[in-house]
């Protein structure tokens, strides 16, 4: 057998301890399927002293985990601290610089600074591993990047938020509100004390950021896309959206629109019956669309400890092996800027909720509007009054230029018979 491994783990929270068990537990097989033993040197976190659950004994304590960049006896870093900016990023920098394989579970990190790290790793010739950096347990980088590398990828979808599908998904099953489960949530630890990041869409814009990097070959460009989260679903819209057949979901869409990409993350509303709309609680689900292949569901834990452990245990396995492929799957100086297409520009059925005053004519008023518009009707209900005397009126509008749509919705708010502003959510065929 070739000589160990050696590595060394910086963090050993959630995921770090996740690790450090998978190689304890798994060390005889994870050696057969590496050819070669992977042996943990050194470690490192913020308490020493912290009871961890498992047997760090063996293991040197580095006091300052950016020491182990230059650190003789290592090959490849763990970084498992989290953090786009500051010490964890000039960690990562400085490890491949001295010619270390990283292997992280950062998608803030890589998000931001992916392009230069890919550079990097190819000047360096080391790997940068990160398949737990999108979807935890979900082997999305490996699917995407050698599984389908004979496709054309035309498009990427995903639910890559667990939180927020289990918010979504709760909300659906008990008819109660955003805040209510999102604090029932926050109890069980499926959702953090600040939700922000889970709630707002940054932390599945993170991950669709590297998706569409993988999938269309170009630079991850986090400022490129357009993010709106799921504090605005309220309970009555996940009720009249399944009233007309749909769920609503938070969506990370990649597509290919023309010779640009489109990509955007937002609550969508998808069928009932669909694959993707099947996809509840805390799970997560990749979608890829590819030209030879059609279509692959790839659906499982997107976080926790032995999700996200796996993962990266996976991506040492790999190194270890001696499997270097490019991190977005082309060399890093064929990666380009996207073009970026225009979500306004695109072709879309909305949901449209409107609150409306208890009047005659309203209905009339607001097909007008919407005719003015070039907005048409597919589907309209009236679900009945509010408990404060108002009227919803709810419609899925045809295929239309979403620019229209958002224009009738502007007209629609001028109407004195609308009490609210108009809310709307596009309808996603996938
Ligand atoms: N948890 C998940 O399910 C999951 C899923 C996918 C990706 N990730 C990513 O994985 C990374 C780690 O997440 P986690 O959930 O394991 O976080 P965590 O439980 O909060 O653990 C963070 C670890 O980093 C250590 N640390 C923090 N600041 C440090 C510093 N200044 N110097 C040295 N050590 C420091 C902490 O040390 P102490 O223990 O001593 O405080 C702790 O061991 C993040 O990038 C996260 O986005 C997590």
């Amino acid at each position: 057998m070739k000589d160990p491994l050696k590595i060394g783990l910086a963090g050993l929270g959630t995921v770090g301890v996740g690790v450090v068990k998978i190689l304890q537990h798994h060390s005889d097989l994870i050696s057969k399927r590496a050819g070669r033993p992977i042996q943990i040197i050194a470690i490192s976190a913020r308490d020493q002293g912290k009871d961890r659950g498992v047997d760090l004994s063996g293991y040197e304590w580095v006091k300052n985990f950016s020491t182990m960049s230059n650190h003789n006896g290592l090959d490849l870093v763990v970084e498992m601290i989290g953090g786009a900016e500051g010490a964890v990023k000039d960690f990562v920098y400085s490890s491949i610089k001295n010619n270390k394989h990283v292997v992280t579970a950062n998608k803030a990190l890589l998000a931001h600074h992916g392009a230069d790290l890919a550079q990097l790793a190819s000047d360096n010739a080391v790997s940068v591993g990160y398949e737990a950096a999108i979807a935890g347990g979900i082997p999305i980088v490996k699917t995407l990047r050698e599984g389908l590398a004979a496709n054309n990828i035309t498009g990427v979808f995903g639910i890559l938020n667990g939180t927020c599908n289990y918010i979504l998904t709760e909300m659906r099953e008990t008819g109660r509100d955003f805040e209510d489960v999102l604090k029932e949530a926050q109890d069980k630890g499926y959702a953090e004390a600040d939700p922000t990041f889970d709630v707002d869409g940054i932390d599945a814009a993170h991950k669709l950021t590297l998706l569409t990097a993988l999938g269309f070959g170009v630079k991850p460009d986090f400022g490129a896309l357009s993010i709106t989260g799921i504090r605005d679903v309220s309970a009555d819209d996940i009720k009249f959206a399944a009233d007309m057949g749909y769920k609503i979901k938070l969506l990370g869409i990649a597509k290919r629109s023309g010779d640009k990409i489109l990509q955007r993350m937002e609550p969508c509303l998808v069928k009932k019956t669909s694959a993707i709309g099947n996809v509840e609680g805390v799970f997560n689900a990749v979608c890829v669309k590819g030209d030879f292949v059609n279509e692959v569901l790839n659906v499982g834990p997107g976080a926790g400890e032995g999700p996200t452990a796996s993962a990266i245990v996976a991506d040492i396995i790999d190194i270890a092996r001696g499997n270097v492929p490019p991190m977005f799957g082309v060399d890093a100086k064929t990666l380009q800027h996207a073009s970026w297409a225009d979500a306004n520009d695109i072709q879309s059925a909305c949901y449209l909720h409107l609150e409306v005053k208890d009047q005659s004519g309203v209905i009339a008023d607001i097909t007008s509007v919407l005719k003015n518009h070039n907005v048409s009707i597919n589907k309209f209900i009236q679900p009945g009054f509010n408990d404060n005397g108002t009227e919803s009126i709810v419609m899925i509008t045809h295929k239309g230029q979403y620019k229209d749509i958002l224009a009738g919705m502007i007209a629609l708010e001028k109407l004195d018979s609308i009490l609210t502003k108009p809310k709307h959510l596009r309808v996603e065929e996938i």
